[in-house]
């Protein structure tokens, strides 16, 4: 099925109740190609609360779990999140030996996003993690470093900055996802924004970007169902146009 503007977002779900989560997730159904289910909620709410998005709603399902462990374990994990009936699930790409667990775990119905660099490590948190020099003065390469073990091991893709997608989708080619978070239209205005490397919307898809995940700019707006057609509409322009 040819994918819409609606199948590029990804809607986190960051809510502290299930309650206000299943309201935004009526809200946004048919606005949106997935939610993102992240630690703060299923630790709270468990696999019920995946439950809760399938009955709601027809978005695919992220489950943000970041899963980091012996090879093993996490294979195990993954077989039980494989039953839960999700789409995605991140994974640290720390090792060649895991991530393949993981793809094996996932069953082939649960895919494996590789978590390359989190956003808020920089050169200094490389360094004191004791990776090469090389790394430390550019972690970009880092990040293909491992995109390349997550490509390697049979993952669906990466999350990845906006000024990755490129290198990415070049090296790897096109059915690879990179997913990219810090996304901020040029609408939006966020009080002490904590995401810095931003990308517009219609950036990200110029990139490359298979998924944008997109929070606070639709969570926050006076109406998240507009601000989410909006931002529809803006990755259909940077379609059309690309
Ligand atoms: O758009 P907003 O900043 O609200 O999105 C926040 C979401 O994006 C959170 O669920 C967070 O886990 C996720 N995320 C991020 N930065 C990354 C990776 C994921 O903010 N580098």
């Amino acid at each position: 099925m040819q994918k819409t503007g609606k199948d590029y977002i990804v809607f986190p779900l960051d809510f502290a109740s299930v309650k206000e989560a299943k309201e935004y997730v009526k809200l946004l159904d048919g606005k949106v190609g997935m939610f993102k289910i992240g630690l703060e909620l299923f630790i709270d709410q468990g696999p019920s609360v995946v439950q809760m998005v399938k009955k709601e709603s027809s978005a695919k399902i992220f489950l943000d779990l970041k899963l980091h462990d012996i090879s093993a374990t996490v294979q195990r994990a993954m077989e039980r999140v494989a039953i839960l009936g999700v789409d995605l699930v991140t994974v640290h790409c720390s090792s060649l030996a895991m991530l393949e667990k993981a793809v094996k775990g996932g069953k082939g119905k649960t895919g494996v996003l590789g978590v390359t660099l989190l956003t808020d490590n920089d050169a200094n948190m490389v360094e004191a993690s004791g990776f090469k020099d090389k790394f430390v003065k550019d972690p970009g390469l880092l990040v293909m470093h491992r995109a390349k073990m997550a490509y390697e091991a049979g993952c669906k893709g990466v999350i990845c900055s906006g000024r990755e997608v490129q290198h990415i989708k070049k090296r790897f080619g096109k059915s690879f996802l990179a997913v990219t978070p810090g996304i901020r239209p040029s609408w939006a205005f966020l009080e002490n924004d904590d995401q810095k490397r931003i990308t517009t919307p219609g950036q990200a898809i110029t990139l490359g970007s298979d998924l944008i995940v997109i929070g606070r700019p639709i969570r926050d707006a006076d109406d998240p169902a507009a601000a989410a057609q909006k931002v529809i509409q803006e990755i259909e322009a940077a379609l059309s146009s690309s």
